[in-house]
């Protein structure tokens, strides 16, 4: 990235996320994912503050509670419940990096708006939390100076979410920081943490990190992408909570399985896009959509809701391929569907139904990768 002149004013777009295929397997260290970046986005404007005290404001939380819900003995509180927490890890580490790399510091005002829930603050699952510390760290690492690659940065917005966030395999801060279509292969959050200890930040951030990759893949050009909304918003980290576990609760049931045939169906699945093949896609999303359905019925999750199902069946009728998308239970389902089918009676099933449609499109990644 080019180095800005600090003391400029800065401002970045960071896109919002879809996952399309390897949910939950994608949680354990190296297992895949196939995510897409959307055209909405997070704001973040850095300007130097008029005086010796910065602020942050955004145009989200007006009026902001705090929900926990219990998990054996522990009392969980939703990460994503604040969106600042998210921002002063990401400047923290950002400036971090800054004192490594002997840039003096500054006080600035910070300013987001967000286009990733809608107007009365409902959120759609598009990844608030990893655009907003993405937006932030890349925002901050311009308005410093700091050239690190996009790599190096998505390592510094991976380490900032992770101080907020127990659980959760950064997929969504990857397609935030790389935009387009993307297979993504997580990271191992208990070697990182150890080394975060150990280390100092900027070598870590250059060095190779079990686990981690991100490739581009081939956008499905002759398909279109439907995204449609369930209208009920569900927590990912109780969702993942609840598999985590739950995951050896049914002797009948294998998890180590369950991970390998995930793994198969996203390799066969980033094969079929690269290849442009059609019929591989489709049968990439009808498979790890069953991997999924028995996942929830083992560990006893609802990942695939009443309408969530509807929505599928819906779309396969109408000569779709449907699963849930992310976590799911509730949030958005995806359909890929040839542009020549009956798009317009699915859409009429779907407003019977409350599933809204949700017009959003894949966001361009900008320029080059380092
Ligand atoms: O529901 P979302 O869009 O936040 O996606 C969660 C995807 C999981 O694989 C279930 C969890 C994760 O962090 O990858
Ligand atoms: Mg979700």
């Amino acid at each position: 990235m080019d180095a800005v002149a600090p003391s400029s004013v800065t401002e970045v777009k960071a896109p919002g996320k879809l996952y399309i295929a390897g949910e939950y397997a994608v949680v354990e260290p190296g297992y895949p994912a196939v995510l897409v970046a959307v055209d909405r986005y997070i704001t973040v404007r850095v300007t130097p503050a008029v005086s010796d005290t910065g602020h942050i404001t955004t145009d989200q939380n007006a009026g902001s509670r705090l929900e926990w819900y219990r998990q054996g003995s522990d009392m969980l509180i939703e990460p994503d419940q604040d969106q600042f927490s998210f921002v002063l890890a990401a400047v923290r580490t950002v400036e971090e990096a800054a004192v490594a790399s002997g840039v003096p510091l500054q006080v600035f005002d910070l300013d987001i708006t967000s286009e990733l829930d809608d107007d009365s603050g409902r959120k759609f699952g598009l990844g608030s939390s990893a655009a907003v510390t993405v937006a932030t760290v890349r925002a901050l690492c311009a308005h410093y100076g700091l050239e690190l690659s996009r790599m190096e940065q998505l390592k510094l917005a991976l380490l900032a979410s992770t101080e907020v966030q127990r659980s959760g395999s950064g997929g969504d801060v990857a397609a935030s920081m790389f935009g387009g279509w993307i297979a993504y292969t997580s990271f191992d959050r208990e070697w990182t943490r150890q080394q975060r200890g150990r280390r100092p930040l900027l070598e870590l951030v250059k060095a190779q990190w079990p686990g981690l990759s991100v490739r581009r893949v081939s956008p499905p050009e002759h398909l279109r992408l439907l995204v449609g909304w369930t209208g009920s918003p569900a927590s990912t980290s109780r969702l993942v909570g609840d598999v985590q576990s739950n995951k050896a609760v049914d002797a009948a049931w294998d998890y180590s399985t369950f991970l390998a045939e995930s793994r198969e169906c996203v390799g066969d699945f980033v094969a079929a896009l690269d290849a442009d093949d059609t019929a591989g896609v489709f049968a990439g999303i009808r498979r790890n959509r069953a991997l999924l359905r028995s996942l929830g019925e083992h560990t006893g999750t609802t990942i695939e809701t009443p309408t969530l199902r509807r929505l599928i069946e819906s779309a396969e009728a109408h000569g779709g391929a449907a699963k849930t998308s992310g976590a799911g239970g509730g949030d958005c389902g995806i359909v890929l569907i040839s542009r020549d089918a009956d798009i317009d009676g699915l859409l009429a099933v779907w407003e019977r139904a409350d599933i809204r449609l949700l017009s959003l499109h894949q966001h361009l990644p900008d320029g080059e990768d380092d």
